[in-house]
Parts: C-alpha cells; sequence; structure tokens
C-alpha cells in the first residue's frame, strides 16, 4: 500500500516539545485551527507532504546559542515561569501600558497565555519573547522581544522595557543590542526596526546607543491611552 502524500498533526500551542519533535521530522507549520481542541482550545497545524525534503523543517528566528544571550553585564533569554510575576508588573506600570500597542494593562490571565504561547511563537517564527536579567543578582529586570512580522523582507521589529529599579543602567542599550546582533548573525535578518513615542527620548537615546539610526516619522501610528493618536519615530539598524 503506497503511504498516504499528505501527513496532518494537530499540537496544542502550550506544548513545544511536541512541536520540536515534529520540526525534527520535517513538519511544516500551517496555521492555527481555532477552536479545535477537545476543550475548544487552538490547535497549531502542522503537515509533511511525501515529496518535502528530508530533514528538519526550517526554522526563521533560530534558539539562542547556548539558550542565552549576555554581554556579563546582563542576561537575555526566553521567557521562563519564573519572570512571570516580574513580567506582570511591567507590563502594569502606566508608561509601560501609555507606549503599548493597544495602550491598556493587560489582564494576569492574558500574560500567563503569553507566556504559555511564548515557545510555540518563536517555532513559529513570529516572535521571539525574551527576559533581561540583571546578571550579578540574576533578578529580573526587563523585557525584550523581536517581533518577525516581515519575513519577505527580513525585517524584525522591537519591542521593550525595563523594570524601574533597573533603569539608567544601560540595560535597554544592552538587551537591544545583543538580540540585534543575535537577529543579524543567527536568524539571518536584513533589517531591525523599533517604534518609538516622539516624545519618548529614554528609548530614544538607548536605540541611538544601541547603533541605530532614524528612518522616518509615522504619523498617528500609536494609539494613545485617551483614544488619539500619537506620531511615532521609526528607528532602524541594517545589517553591517
Ligand atoms: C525606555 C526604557 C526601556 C529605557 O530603559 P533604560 O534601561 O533605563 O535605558 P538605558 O539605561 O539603556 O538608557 C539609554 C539612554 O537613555 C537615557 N535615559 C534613560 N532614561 C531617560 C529619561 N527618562 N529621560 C531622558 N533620557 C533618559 C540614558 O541616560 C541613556 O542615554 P546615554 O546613552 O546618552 O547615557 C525604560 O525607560 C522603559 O521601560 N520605559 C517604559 C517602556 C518603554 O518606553 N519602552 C520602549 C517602547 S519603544
Amino acid at each position: 500500500m503506497t503511504p498516504p502524500y499528505r501527513s496532518e498533526i494537530r499540537l496544542r500551542l502550550d506544548d513545544p516539545a511536541a512541536q520540536r519533535d515534529v520540526i525534527a521530522l520535517g513538519y511544516r507549520r500551517e496555521g492555527i485551527a481555532r477552536g479545535a481542541g477537545p476543550d475548544r482550545e487552538d490547535l497549531v497545524v502542522w503537515a509533511r507532504l511525501a515529496d518535502d525534503p528530508e530533514g528538519p523543517s526550517p526554522r526563521a528566528l533560530p534558539d539562542l546559542p547556548g539558550g542565552e544571550l549576555t554581554d556579563g553585564v546582563i542576561r537575555v533569554r526566553p521567557v521562563r515561569s519564573e519572570d512571570l510575576d516580574g513580567w506582570y508588573e511591567l507590563r502594569s506600570l502606566p508608561e509601560v501600558v501609555a507606549t503599548s500597542v493597544p495602550p491598556v494593562a493587560p489582564p494576569r490571565a492574558e500574560v500567563e497565555r503569553l507566556f504559555a504561547y511564548a515557545e510555540s511563537r518563536w517555532l513559529a517564527g513570529e516572535a521571539a519573547a525574551m527576559s533581561i536579567v540583571d546578571a550579578r543578582s540574576g533578578s529580573f529586570a526587563g523585557q525584550i522581544a523581536l517581533y518577525y512580522f516581515q519575513p519577505h523582507h527580513r525585517e524584525g521589529m522591537l519591542g521593550y522595557g525595563v523594570l524601574p529599579a533597573f533603569r539608567g543602567r544601560g540595560y535597554a542599550r544592552r538587551a537591544v543590542e545583543l538580540v540585534t546582533k543575535w537577529a543579524f548573525t543567527e536568524a539571518r535578518l536584513q533589517r531591525v526596526v523599533a517604534g518609538t513615542a516622539v516624545g519618548n527620548i529614554a528609548s530614544q537615546k538607548a536605540l541611538q546607543a544601541a547603533g541605530f539610526e532614524v528612518e522616518a516619522r509615522q504619523l498617528g501610528m500609536l494609539p494613545a491611552p485617551d483614544g488619539g493618536r500619537i506620531d511615532s519615530v521609526l528607528y532602524v539598524r541594517r545589517r553591517p
């Protein structure tokens, strides 16, 4: 009997180990089957065709080499459940809410879901969500993510925030430098961009210190907490 031309597997979004197994077998991610699980949870659809190439399927966002990036002062690594309280605290701060899209404080359950699905999104090549850790104390200091919305252009977008107790020490600049270097060398991106609200001087200085330059002013790009719109200054760094 001839084997079937198409083999399909549906997996839970919070089961990255199973997704790594099917990636190793050459399955490709096709999308999300909404509410398809037994408890009406979303499932990820993976499939392999008989004439797909042998070996693991390609990943747009590889794992961090050795599991983390470090410059000796900070460590940047994928989010872990122990970071959840710090993440929730950070995402609830008014100045962080004001720079979030949409500009609303996420309920705790949303942050928990974000953590549960973070590795799935990384494996999907959609986003790499990482925590910034103070290397000396091991404390959670902030958050940085690389969103890969434009894979065809090989352009990624950064988002980040640092807890007030760790601000002004260069942690944002260091995290931006580490992640941008990884994006160019390991993920082979050509452009890394970051949009900052016009008045967000701290973020703009951190980007400039990390070698980014202003590319454009995006009119009314960002939704404001009061329902209005704010201009964004778009920064870019190109692959050397
Ligand atoms: C923006 C933010 C991430 C900066 O974090 P940080 O770790 O304090 O930044 P750094 O220490 O790397 O500072 C970078 C530069 O900004 C300067 N800076 C820091 N805070 C500043 C402030 N409030 N006003 C003006 N400049 C400031 C620093 O002096 C430094 O400049 P230098 O390189 O010339 O010395 C942090 O303030 C934050 O989390 N803000 C709220 C969320 C946010 O705005 N996220 C970014 C969205 S685009």
